[in-house]
């Protein structure tokens, strides 16, 4: 069994970005913008997008975080976004979700602009994914497929089960797998809440992608000598020896699956520190498309 470690190949993107963004400073051209927007205060949302302007710091990209209360009104969302839509300096928006149930995500998704929608939440850029044309990939989707291309791993012609079928993951996911692209050209089975025979199935799997936020969901039983997994699971557990509070546990049961593999990602230092990578990238793009 192989790890797939995200932190090493998170690192090695933003370390390239980071070259890249300099190489901008020296011929005068503007850094990388990203503008995050965080309501409330959601312990976990908190500290994703801290882990976003932290990652931005590390790179040299310009980060801006705007808090606003948990009670801010629809359209005064809206309109925040509609100001950053129109400021010619932000190269990227992103809008930390879960929000509060009065405003809708979906308003909120639509209202930014697609050429900064570097979440890749806006149907604009879901209609590119899904045609093929390059488009703002979602960043754990797109992070997913960067650790595949980072380590190499063989996806022409394998068989994946994706588990989950969200916006955000399960979904974008399953079209990049199955398309005609390295890391693609799978064949793939999307697994959800309404599923029958998902044990039978995920034995099937050449490639698990473990998105339905269960943590310890997937057993050794349900999983093929050899196969590659790929848990996005980051469920937070009362853990009294932390300082913290908690700790991180993904949806596949991780000790006694890995030994059967032959790649797995670690729950925490997988998927996540991808996501960001992901992100970083999606902004570093609207920057250059723009300037
Ligand atoms: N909440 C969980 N994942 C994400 C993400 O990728 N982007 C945003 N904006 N919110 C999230």
């Amino acid at each position: 069994m192989q790890i797939l470690d995200g932190k090493v190949a998170a690192q090695a993107i933003k370390d390239e970005l980071k070259i890249t963004v300099a190489q901008r400073v020296i011929e005068g051209k503007k850094v990388p913008h990203l503008a995050a927007i965080l309501v409330g205060n959601n312990g976990a949302s908190e500290t994703y997008v801290a882990a976003k302007v932290k990652a931005c710091e590390e790179t040299g990209f310009k980060s801006t975080l705007i808090r606003l209360e948990q009670d801010i009104s629809e359209n005064k969302l809206l309109e925040k976004i509609e100001k950053l839509n129109n400021d010619p300096d932000v190269d990227g928006i992103l809008v930390q979700l879960p929000l509060p149930k009065h405003i809708s995500d979906k308003k909120v998704i639509n209202a930014i602009d697609p050429d900064k929608d570097v979440d890749g939440f806006h149907p604009v850029s879901v209609g590119k994914m899904v045609e093929g044309i390059p488009a703002f990939i979602p960043a754990t989707p797109y992070g997913i497929m960067l650790l595949l291309e980072h380590y190499k791993i063989e996806t022409k012609g394998k068989h994946a089960i994706v588990l989950g079928r969200s916006n955000i993951v399960g979904r974008p996911i399953s079209i990049l797998l199955s398309g005609n692209s390295n890391p693609g050209n799978c064949t793939v089975t999307i697994c959800h809440s309404q599923t029958k025979n998902i044990k039978e199935l995920c034995l099937q799997g050449d490639i698990i992608v473990a998105a339905i936020g269960i943590p310890g969901f997937v057993k050794t039983d349900m999983v093929k000598d050899g196969a590659v997994v790929i848990d996005v699971g980051i469920t937070r557990i009362e853990d009294a020896t932390k300082k913290s509070g908690f700790r991180l546990k993904g949806d596949v049961d991780f000790e006694n699956v890995s030994p059967k593999c032959s790649w797995i990602t670690p729950v925490p230092g997988g998927v996540g520190p991808m996501t960001i990578a992901a992100l970083m990238k999606n902004t570093f793009r609207s920057c250059e498309m723009s300037n």
